[in-house]
């Protein structure tokens, strides 16, 4: 196991704190007239992938004494342990390699000594066998007719990734149509199934541990809403298949272990869009597009593993949230896509980064006096810009923003021009403000009385200096989605290392969970309730007395 280092004991921490004070009384515009190379200093190429890092408060000391950072945290070694297989899930006592799943190239990795190469191919195979017997129409519903629509019924790890996927590349949509539900609001199964057909659609329950309330009672509820038209439980194996940890509880639930896609419990929920728990998006777009996805997180693995510290993208990545959360106590990050296709990817990364890094006690179950994961949220431009970005460009606090953009769009080309306009202009606006100076030249010239402009001004001025990082893609593909996902991932990665957690556990979830479970039995007996505290047994009185 790789050491477990306190990052604020490091030697680069304090030098990064002092060096913070110092580069808080610079701004970004002085950075960049101080270096007319700094775009060419702090931006990369990766692929078609142009990654400009350069509008961030970060300068050749800072990079310097963040790199070191990361190796006196001990990255190196924790790089060889996460792509070696060990246990680094220590409290889950599992190995994390979900880059096997997406390892095109074959390379045997083990675990327990065993190569886990052989049953990911098969796997595959399967996935890829039963694509085409769906897309084909091989596959008959009960009463001999074609699927035509796939609800994908699942939850977190198990809903996000292939829902995102599935929306990003709908550009590459084939003749099915996928659902997905998520919710136990009975509404979000209700409406879809409103629209559907039972003879022609196919349920995938999507749970790594089929034991998920949400998912196991939305797969019910679907169950009795086939079996209520089709009227025969044999009907079942045409139209659910699982994919699941968990062979006996799949078997139990009344699904054909043979319509079973399985995978290990080494793929964390939210890294496993790569697995099985991918077969809604191989149904999608088509297995030759989704494994396309899949070589683009390869290639962005072998980047992140084999590239020099100071051209790793995920590396820089992860470097520059350290130094915004920890030196500059920016406590959120947006995700801005200038793509609509990429509407979910910032709920994506919530639980991606929050589940993984949203932790306060560090690897050896000591409380920590640092931050970790900020808030991570987000919008796709432009519609964000009408919305939040006020608070981007005025408010009181800095939110470092990731903006994505691909320069092609398979659309209208001067509306897609249009997008891009705003994709560059924002990230100007947010480094440049706007002086008073400006500002009043500006109101002058619009023919404001020099008492309107003395008024105004303060409400017309920008700040500036408020960093982001741009991603601009040349298009939008499952190869380059599939790099951007793994790049968040190793980010991802990297930040838990020099926070000193552990990124793939995530125990904060299960208080809410079981205090359901103790509610729900409680709510069904629909009697007065004083066993909680008076704010919540007010409230499920509250309920008892509407119900
Ligand atoms: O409650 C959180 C969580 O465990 C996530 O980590 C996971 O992605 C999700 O629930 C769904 O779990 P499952 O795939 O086992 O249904």
């Amino acid at each position: 196991m790789f050491p477990s280092i306190n990052p604020t004991s490091t030697k680069a921490w304090k030098k990064l704190q002092k060096h913070q004070n110092k580069l808080s009384k610079t701004n970004l515009k002085s950075l960049f007239a101080k270096n007319p190379q700094r775009f060419n200093d702090f931006s990369l190429q990766f692929e078609d992938l142009l990654f400009d890092f350069s509008k961030n408060l970060v300068d050749d000391k800072s990079l310097h004494w963040l790199l070191k950072l990361a190796e006196e945290c001990g990255l190196e070694s924790a790089k060889e342990a996460i792509f070696s297989g060990e246990k680094i899930n220590a409290t889950e006592n599992r190995s994390v390699i979900h880059h096997a799943l997406r390892n095109v190239g074959d390379i045997p990795i083990e675990v327990d000594g065993i190569n886990v190469m052989p049953e990911i191919n098969q796997t595959l195979a399967k996935m890829k066998a039963f694509t085409q017997e769906i897309l084909t129409g091989r596959w008959k519903g009960h009463s001999g007719k074609e699927i035509t629509d796939v609800v994908n019924i699942g939850i977190g790890g198990s809903d996000l990734g292939p829902v995102m996927v599935s929306e990003a590349l709908k550009a590459y949509k084939t003749k099915l149509n996928v659902h997905y539900v998520s919710n136990v609001d009975p509404s979000h199964l209700g409406e879809t199934l409103k629209k559907l057909d039972s003879d022609t659609t196919l349920f995938i329950v999507a749970s790594k541990t089929f034991t998920t309330q949400e998912t196991i009672a939305n797969a019910k509820a679907a169950k009795s809403w086939l079996l209520d038209s089709a009227k025969n439980e044999s009907v079942v194996k045409k139209h659910f298949v699982a994919i699941s940890t968990n062979e006996k509880a799949v078997s139990d639930f009344g699904i054909d272990t043979a319509n079973m896609f399985g995978f290990r419990d080494w793929v964390g929920g939210r890294f496993s869009v790569w697995s099985s728990i991918g077969l809604s998006v191989c149904l999608a777009i088509g297995y030759d597009n989704f494994e396309e996805l899949l070589e683009g997180a390869f290639v962005m693995d072998l980047h992140f593993k084999y590239s020099q510290p100071e051209k790793n993208i995920p590396l820089m990545m992860a470097l520059l949230g350290v130094w915004y959360t920890n030196f500059w106590r920016f406590n959120s990050h947006a995700i801005l896509p200038y793509s609509q296709y990429l509407s979910r990817f910032p709920a994506y990364l919530q639980q991606a980064e929050m589940e993984s890094n949203g932790k306060g006690v560090d690897r050896n179950g000591k409380r920590i006096n640092y931050a970790t994961s900020g808030l991570i949220w987000g919008e796709p431009g432009t519609n964000g810009q009408h919305a939040f970005y006020q608070l981007l460009h005025q408010g009181t606090q800095t939110i470092p923003a990731d903006f994505i953009a691909f320069a092609e769009s398979g659309f209208d080309n001067e509306m897609n021009e249009m997008l891009l306009a705003n994709f560059f202009a924002q990230t100007e606006a947010l480094m440049v403000g706007k002086t008073r100076k400006e500002a009043k030249v500006e109101m002058d010239a619009s023919g404001l009385s020099s008492n309107e402009i003395k008024n105004l001004i303060p409400f017309r001025v920008f700040e500036g200096n408020r960093p982001t990082t741009s991603f601009l893609f040349k298009k939008l593909s499952p190869r380059s989605l599939g790099s951007l996902i793994a790049a968040y991932e190793h980010k991802i990665f990297v930040q838990g290392v020099i926070w000193n957690i552990f990124s793939y556990d995530q125990w904060g979830v299960e208080l809410g969970k079981q205090l359901a479970g103790k509610i729900l039995p409680e709510i069904k007996k629909c009697k007065k309730i004083s066993s909680h505290d008076s704010s919540t047994n007010g409230l499920i009185n509250g309920y008892l007395n509407v119900k």
